[in-house]
């Protein structure tokens, strides 16, 4: 995107991002049904009934028939055996109109997700979990990239454009979103610093950052005085605390009043992150799809 056309706000407005990237999304899928007679098809797999992730997995069902695709829900019980998983996913691995799949987490305890997860085909892994995934990611190669690192990288080159040489921290060193985040970074040319609990000032090295990624998981934990001038933040976190009314409200890992008096661009919560990770999803998906057929996808 030119600099006239990029936002001037400070909010960094992932909801409608995350809602034209999914009408781009529809209209790819609508030509590959046309030209290809190619519906992408999404695999979904629930064990148990965590509240949470049934929620999750019902935005997934429906924002998937919205873009057009199939979307294959499969809910199991919360005693199923790890043997009955690993054998669904053999099943949909082998199963031509299923492109994606994506077994929901956290599972039950006894089940290993690891072993789950590598089990699913890397070419349908559109969590881009898999350790083939992951090692295509740290070398170079083309990959599924996970979804949450995946819709941060977009907001930010819409934003910011070209990142390389920028000093980018990412705060949290989990295998779903600060690893891969970090190496997405690295791979747009930034200097990349991956913070975590036992880094020895935390706070000091978040201000360095001209980009900052927050995915803690620990309800506003970077303070505005985090935060260097015109940094551009991005906070992956979804916290759940008690609010004023006795009701639930949802903050992230970033003080955010706070923060956006400093910071040159922000993603609030909600309405941030959020929303791009089933974007993000549903681009994992026909990509999937596409790849799968050796069709190429126009940009
Ligand atoms: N549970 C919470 N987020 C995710 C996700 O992105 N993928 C999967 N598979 N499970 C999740």
């Amino acid at each position: 995107m030119t600099e006239s056309k990029r936002s001037n706000s400070k909010i960094i407005d992932g909801k409608g991002f995350a809602e034209s990237l999914r009408q781009r999304i529809a209209q790819q899928v609508a030509r590959l049904k046309q030209q290809h007679a190619l519906t992408p098809g999404l695999a979904v797999v629930l064990v148990g009934e965590d509240p949470a992730s049934q929620v999750y997995v019902r935005n997934k069902g429906k924002q998937t028939e919205e873009a057009g695709m199939n979307s294959f829900e499969h809910r199991l019980s919360k005693e199923t055996s790890q043997y009955d998983l690993l054998e669904l996913v053999h099943r949909l691995n082998k199963d031509p109109a299923v492109h994606g799949i994506l077994v929901q987490l956290p599972l039950p305890k006894q089940i290993d997700p690891q072993a789950v997860i590598n089990a699913i085909d890397p070419e349908k892994d559109v969590d881009g979990f898999h350790i083939v995934n992951a090692g295509r990611l740290a070398t170079g190669g083309l990959g599924m990239v996970p979804c949450t690192p995946l819709g941060c990288l977009m907001l930010l080159k819409d934003r910011l454009g070209d990142l390389s040489g920028k000093h980018a921290v990412v705060l949290g060193r989990s295998n779903i979103v600060g690893k891969p985040m970090g190496l997405l970074l690295l791979n747009e040319n930034c200097t990349v610093t991956i913070a975590h609990s036992r880094t020895r000032d935390v706070a000091e090295e978040c201000r360095r950052a001209d980009i900052l990624v927050a995915a803690v998981g620990r309800p506003e934990m970077v303070r505005g005085d985090w935060i260097g001038d015109g940094a551009t933040v991005i906070d992956v976190g979804i916290n759940r605390v008690p609010g004023a009314n006795g009701k639930a409200r949802l903050v992230g890992d970033v003080a955010f009043d706070e923060a956006a008096e400093r910071a040159a661009g922000i993603t609030p919560v909600p309405g941030g992150v959020g929303p791009m990770t089933i974007a993000c999803l549903l681009q994992n998906t026909l990509t999937a799809a596409a790849r799968q057929h050796g069709i190429e996808l126009s940009q």
